[in-house]
């Protein structure tokens, strides 16, 4: 799946030049000035490429991250020392971990049955494309199943969707995951507003997820974070479509940093608040929103617009959690490739998981350090 057809969005991609293969990615952090791609020859500049956001989102982190292994594989560095480092690069997707684990997991189980280290890698890499192949198969399946729960919640079409952070081909490739939804319900000609919060502070939904609806031909909006309180009291939203980063056993759902505010206003204004996540993004293990560890980053996201912009004064101090935890019960549905969940509950989570045979997340569990 890294090798698209000429329209899509080139969020990434694998190749082989003479000098040794590479992963070629669409650097988000430019976006949307320039769709400028950033080569990764090595695990170190991925590592760096995913911690400054150059390449983000929840499943398609777990599609670097498995990318990641295969190109430690292809160039013979230390596959267990490479996936440790991935892993380990941001902490809150549990995507990540998985994608990273299973094309460890293809790599190791390819040398126990005798393979030699460049069939591994070969092993590694088609387990990597397995990973993007499902993200974006995933995103089309999520699309449908949102738009028939969203015209079963809201009979009336003419939608104006209010959307958080950047949830669309930006993050697989695909069509997304609640954008996903969005798109659907712009190619059913039932889009009538798309309201993209700007997501501060590195502004995913004003650059990212603006772009994507300029480039569909959507009719959308760009707001300030704080400006949804007044949308939400004019009465000018009929859903909240979000994604996730992890949604623990409970349903807790980690969203980027302003979802827990938009949900508490949708229960307010009883406006369905939608998730939407593959099952690779459901994560079992961890019981509830406290066991989800919230990535904290640089304090100079909030004090400089850009790097020397400031908009604080000279060393201030910053509060800058990169997610916040919604709990299950202002949570309208949670909705999956296999279909959604609503009421949101553990048993409902739990059910939803085992009718589509996964255990959500458990995928390759314990190759880190085998
Ligand atoms: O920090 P980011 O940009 O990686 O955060 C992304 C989000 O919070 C998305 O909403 C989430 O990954 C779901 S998208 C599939």
């Amino acid at each position: 799946m890294a090798d698209h057809d000429a329209n899509a969005v080139p969020v990434l991609r694998w190749e082989e030049p003479p000098e040794g293969p590479v992963l070629v990615l669409l650097d988000q952090t430019r976006l949307p000035q320039e769709e400028s791609a950033y080569v990764c020859t090595d695990v170190p500049a991925l590592v760096g490429a995913i911690r400054e956001l150059k390449v983000r989102g929840a499943p398609l982190l777990g599609v670097v991250g498995a990318y990641g292994v295969a190109l430690a594989a292809a160039r013979g560095y230390d596959v267990q020392d490479a996936a440790e480092h991935l892993a380990g690069a941001r902490p809150t997707a549990v995507n990540l971990g998985t994608g990273v684990r299973r094309a460890q997991a293809a790599y190791q189980r390819a040398l126990a049955d005798g393979a030699q280290a460049e069939q591994a890698a070969a092993r590694a890499l088609a387990e990597a494309r397995a990973v993007h192949r499902e993200e974006v198969a995933a995103g089309t399946a999520m699309g449908e199943h949102g738009w028939a729960l969203l015209r079963e919640l809201l009979p009336g079409g003419g939608l104006r969707l209010l959307t958080h952070c950047n949830t669309g081909t930006l993050v697989s490739g695909g069509d997304g995951t609640a954008l996903a939804v969005v798109k659907a319900a712009h190619r059913a000609g039932e889009l009538r507003r798309l309201w993209v919060d700007e997501t501060r502070p590195l502004l995913q939904g004003s650059r990212l997820t603006a772009w994507e609806a300029a480039r569909d031909g959507m009719a959308y909006t760009v707001l300030p974070d704080n400006a949804a309180g007044s949308l939400f009291a004019a009465g000018e939203v009929d859903a909240v479509v979000v994604g996730a980063d992890r949604i623990a056993a409970d349903g807790s759902v980690a969203n980027k940093i302003g979802s827990y505010p938009l949900a508490v206003l949708a229960r307010y204004h009883h406006v369905p608040f939608v998730v939407v996540a593959p099952l690779s993004t459901v994560d079992l293990r961890t019981a509830d929103g406290a066991g989800i560890e919230v990535e904290q980053r640089g304090g100079h996201e909030v004090t400089e617009l850009a790097p020397g912009v400031p908009v604080a004064p000279l060393g201030a101090q910053a509060y800058n959690p990169a997610f916040d935890v919604t709990p299950a019960e202002l949570v309208t549905a949670v909705v999956t490739e296999a279909g959604a969940v609503s009421p949101v509950t553990a048993t409902g989570l739990a059910e939803l998981c085992s009718r589509a045979g996964t255990t959500a997340s458990s995928t390759g569990d314990g190759m880190m350090n085998a």
